[in-house]
């Protein structure tokens, strides 16, 4: 528990794996942090996030969890999950479009009993529709007689960051009986929450371990800003026995392959890659584009050869199952299917 803030017991220390078969492929010496085994909902890294944020839900009273993001929000997922667990209501609000099913992170939610309110993008600035939305939505359940704790996208304040703190402390104790060294971490890095966790914990509890983060959307002049907010938000709360200015901060920008969540043949091959030599499902908007790049910074020579890595699995599996994303793999895959009449 980082900085004696109240923390519900979601997560136990998650397995850190060495991967033979990619580390001899890729010629470096690869691990995996498995985050996506976190115990409830499917899983992911959320779930550290909800420890923090769920505690101070339920310390406030609250009886009803409502977070924001797209339709097919990992985090929306696991908010499901933690209310449900501990019998509070959830609502997910979403500027998305219907997709035209209840598949994927939908129908996890759905099941889990969770409502989901899709509000058509209206062009403008998505956080101005959230902050026009959210309130609307809060007042709507308020006035059935709920106590709702709204949780920004992604879990991505400074309470949330905590959840991966703690996996800092975590990683380190892990890395260290491994005897890791200076081993280098690679998270994805989307709404910044769990790169700034792991960035501080790191920092904070002397680790030998390096970060590098990589962007899964592009990286302008917005996400910077909130980058070194986000870094003042830690500082001012909690008693942390360092400063950063943003060079500290690697954060690799240059493999978003132009947009979120775009199907892209790349990260299908590095999920295929992934899959085939260890049995590890990555997923195509998170995962699976973050271990795109960790290919590309070997082949480029940002990552040495024989290196000790650790790419951070997060999670998303569903993303597989979304509509957009299974055309192209049914389109790639198909050829493997036999239909014997
Ligand atoms: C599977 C998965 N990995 C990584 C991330 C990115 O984490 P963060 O938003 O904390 O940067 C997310 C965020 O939704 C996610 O769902």
């Amino acid at each position: 528990m980082a900085f004696n803030v109240k923390k519900l017991p979601l997560v136990e220390a998650t397995p850190l794996q060495y991967l033979p078969t990619m580390s001899r492929e890729l010629g470096i010496e690869l691990y995996v942090k498995r985050d996506d085994l976190t115990a409830l909902g499917a899983g992911g890294n959320k779930l550290r996030k909800l420890e923090y944020l769920a505690a101070d839900a339920i310390d406030k009273g609250a009886t009803m969890l409502l977070t924001v993001g797209g339709a097919q929000t990992n985090h929306g997922r696991l908010t499901a999950a933690v209310a449900a667990k501990y019998g509070l209501k959830c609502a997910i609000a979403a500027i998305d479009d219907y997709p035209g099913e209840v598949s994927a992170n939908i129908l996890l939610d759905r099941i889990m009993g969770c409502d989901l309110i899709l509000k058509a993008d209206d062009g403008t600035d998505e956080g101005a529709q959230f902050d026009r939305l959210v309130p609307q939505l809060v007042a709507e359940y308020e006035e059935k007689g709920e106590k709702v704790y709204p949780i920004p996208m992604g879990g991505s304040n400074a309470l949330g960051a905590l959840g991966y703190y703690d996996c800092a402390v975590e990683l380190t104790e892990q890395a260290a009986t491994l005897g890791l060294g200076d081993a280098r971490v690679v998270s994805t890095v989307g709404s910044l929450g769990t790169y700034m966790g792991l960035f501080c914990g790191l920092k904070n509890e002397n680790s030998p371990l390096r970060l590098t983060g990589v962007a899964i959307s592009p990286f302008g002049e917005a996400k910077e800003k909130r980058l070194m907010e986000y870094f003042g938000e830690m500082k001012a709360l909690y008693p942390l026995a360092f400063d950063a200015v943003r060079e500290d901060f690697h954060i690799e920008t240059g493999y978003t392959r132009g947009a979120y969540n775009n199907p892209c043949v790349e990260v299908r091959q590095a999920i295929y890659r992934m899959a085939r030599a260890e049995a590890i499902l990555l997923d195509p908007c998170y995962t699976g584009k973050a271990f795109a790049g960790l290919i590309d910074m070997v082949a480029e020579g940002k990552i040495q050869k024989d290196e000790k890595v650790i790419f951070l699995h997060t999670g998303g599996f569903p993303g597989l199952y979304t509509k957009h994303h299974r055309v192209e793999f049914e389109r790639e895959l198909i050829d493997g299917v036999r239909i014997i009449k």
